[in-house]
């Protein structure tokens, strides 16, 4: 029973989106009406205002680690890891949006900290280089989360890097429209404006 509480935990916490309704309070208008349409902190920041990106991407994450560290505490690791998958599915798919949520980038930085904060700090790191280097944060966050089940692995445990291999498909799954941009050469780069539907 504590590991369906752990995922409807996690699914609640990481369904609200919070880029959806900063954006809003702060009023820059829908999100999905901007730039790529997602309600993510890269797409926010395509409305120019860094702090609300920035807070975006923090409370993305925090959303992630809460249900995560909560599990932890009352139900134990298994089931904490079960809250990350439940953020995930929040996030990417949430009921309150008609299942058309994020892509999964802050959430899945939140999750790794939470579950295991050396894989979680390797991600950034992999995260940072391609973002810095290639300048395309879709690159930096596929790039990011195939190497994670990797580290997952060799730092972990073998449960961790499944948990985090699949947290990593359904990101691609979200970055489909990414990928094609990405093979077609037409992705923008970051601090581009306006980017195709
Ligand atoms: O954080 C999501 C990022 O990887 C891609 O977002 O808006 O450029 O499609 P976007």
């Amino acid at each position: 029973m504590q590991f369906i509480y752990a995922a409807i935990l996690g699914y609640l916490c990481g369904s609200v989106p919070f880029g959806l309704l900063l954006t809003r309070a702060a009023g820059l208008g829908d999100i999905r009406a901007i730039g790529s349409g997602n309600i993510g902190a890269t797409n926010v920041l395509r409305t120019g205002n860094r702090w609300i990106a920035a807070a975006t991407l923090i409370l993305d994450a925090g959303k992630a680690a809460l249900p995560i560290l909560i599990a932890r505490y009352y139900w134990g690791e298994e089931a904490a890891r079960i809250a990350a998958i439940g953020a995930f599915l929040g996030h990417c798919f949430p009921v309150w949006l008609g299942f058309k949520g994020g892509k999964g980038v802050s959430v899945m930085i939140g999750s790794l900290l939470a579950l295991s904060w050396p894989v979680g700090l390797i991600f950034c790191a992999v995260w940072l280089i391609i973002a810095f280097s290639q300048k395309m944060s879709s690159l930096a966050a596929l790039t990011a989360a195939a190497t994670a089940p990797i580290f997952a692995f060799a730092l972990a445990d073998e449960w961790l890097a499944g948990t985090v291999a699949l947290l990593a498909v359904v990101l691609f799954y979200q970055h489909r429209e990414n990928i094609v941009r990405l093979m077609n050469r037409t992705e923008p780069k970051i601090g581009s404006e306006k980017k195709p539907q």
